[in-house]
């Protein structure tokens, strides 16, 4: 057997350490490589973050995951993919040009600028800044979210679009091109996963709210009778996607939205909501948009949205359930929730528990020495695994520091080889979470790690 941590294989950890918190998942994220400031060596930009090679791979494992899930496992889902930029009547019919705006107050002494809801009421009354103390609060003032530009060389007004602050009205736009080349029959679905962009005054809490961030959206047209029944069906199955992606129920809740939180487009609407370090908020939000944005199409575009059933001969405008996720915050949500600490025989060991299934690197394989023609037989497996698994080569340093650094980004698996698989082709399969050690023969490693792949739950859940 490979030599282990200075730990009885498979016992848990003495003790599970504080709770996570923003500071150290910002800096583990740095460290190894998932999430940097953007522009860093410029001093970095607000709010801007650049993902490393953990975090790309992360993101890309919950995007696929959702895409699969919605277009592979749904006959009746099909995807697309529309340009940001869009003609500029798209933000007007939608209602963005009128009412996608956050009420802001300035201080005309201290110059900050908040968000009136961010002002406790005491303040408001007596204008008071809750910064600078002076009372020279203006009165709010509607501030447009959307980020302008200027298509062509002249930077006038009819050059000026917007940078799209939904995914949602590319699939809008496009709904007939997909109903007459799609093949598809209400009720049918349309993925999108994308940028969005919105100029957000209160950007905080790492990527949770950035400028700049992409969103995973379906569209779900259905007949207007059926809105409820489709409704329920999405929240029930957005809910599960968060499960399969190995995240604890007791961190997830839905939170249905009061009628003064309801978007202008929406008849209905619960966020599925997660318990981040700094408390519950939105992750995803599920809508029941009748058949807002259609009629708004139609009325603005001069063109017929209109959806004929050809059984019943009925024409009418389908409502819309939307599912809207922030791929984004996903990726907040699943490492917040992977992140622990334990302390194992005195010393502290932070790991990432994801689902095999989405964590950036499947397994790590490790020749126990570099020589005695250790690491050519590691290679040779590698190249044999990384068929059909990510694996990460490593060849350097004591074993233990090895297995505490896939630890830290979240490698569920990993093979070392040592003497014994010279003599009977067997290897050592150690386990993140249990950090147990098993013997297996070479030749089953791929078939071992496809079962503890399908068959992973996270201890305690
Ligand atoms: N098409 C509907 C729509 O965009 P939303 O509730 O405004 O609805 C959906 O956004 C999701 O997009 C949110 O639940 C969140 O996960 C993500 N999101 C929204 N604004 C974001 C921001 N500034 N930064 C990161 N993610 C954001």
């Amino acid at each position: 057997m490979a030599e282990n941590e200075k730990k009885t294989p498979g016992a848990a950890a003495d003790v599970v350490a504080e709770e996570v918190t923003m500071d150290k998942l910002v800096s583990l994220c740095k460290r190894r490589g998932f999430i940097f400031p953007s522009s860093e060596i410029y001093g970095g930009l607000a709010s801007a973050w650049d993902y490393g090679p953990m975090g790309v791979e992360l993101k890309k494992r919950i995007q696929e995951f959702w895409w699969r899930q919605m277009t592979q496992l749904n006959s009746n889902i099909v995807g697309l993919d529309a340009a940001i930029m869009m003609h500029p009547r798209v933000w007007e019919a939608s209602g963005h040009v009128e009412n996608f705006t956050d009420p802001l107050i300035d201080c005309r002494n201290c110059k900050h600028r908040f968000r009136a809801d961010q002002i406790p009421e005491e303040n408001m009354k007596t204008h008071k800044c809750p910064d600078c103390g002076a009372t020279q609060l203006t009165e709010a003032r509607k501030f447009n979210l959307m980020f302008t530009t200027h298509m062509g060389p002249v930077e006038d007004e009819g050059g000026m679009i917007y940078l799209r602050p939904e995914t949602a009205q590319g699939i809008y736009v496009n709904y007939k091109n997909v109903l007459q080349t799609g093949r598809v029959k209400v009720p049918f679905g349309i993925a999108q996963v994308g940028k969005a962009f919105r100029n957000e005054i209160t950007t905080k809490n790492f990527i949770f709210r950035t400028c700049e961030f992409e969103q995973m959206e379906m569209q779900f047209f259905v007949h207007p009778s059926e809105d409820m029944k489709w409704f329920e069906h999405w929240k029930e199955r957005r809910l599960q996607y968060y499960l399969d992606l190995g995240v604890r129920r007791s961190k997830l809740r839905f939170h249905q939205h009061g009628p003064d939180e309801l978007a202008h487009y929406a008849k209905l609407a619960f966020d599925i909501q997660y318990e981040f370090p700094f408390g519950w908020k939105e992750l995803e939000g599920i809508h029941n948009r009748t058949d807002y944005d259609l009629k708004r199409h139609t009325e603005f575009s001069g063109k017929d949205l209109t959806y004929l059933d050809e059984v019943s001969h009925e024409r009418y405008i389908p409502y819309i359930i939307e599912t809207s996720a922030g791929l984004t915050r996903t990726v907040l949500v699943v490492l917040s929730d992977a992140y622990d600490e334990e302390v194992v025989e005195g010393e502290k060991r932070v790991v990432l528990h994801f689902h095999p299934r989405i964590a950036p690197i499947t397994v790590g394989i490790f020749p126990l020495v570099k020589k005695d023609g250790l690491s050519e037989l590691a290679r040779k497996l590698d190249d044999e695994l990384c068929e059909d698994f990510r694996t990460f080569y490593d060849e350097s340093g004591a074993i233990g520091r090895r297995y505490r650094r896939q630890d830290e980004v979240g490698t569920p698996f990993c093979v070392t080889l040592d003497y014994q698989t010279k003599e009977d082709q067997t290897v050592t399969i150690r386990y993140r979470d249990s950090m147990e050690q098993v013997r297996v023969k070479m030749a089953d490693i791929a078939a071992t790690l496809k079962k503890a792949i399908k068959d992973y739950r996270r201890v305690g859940e």
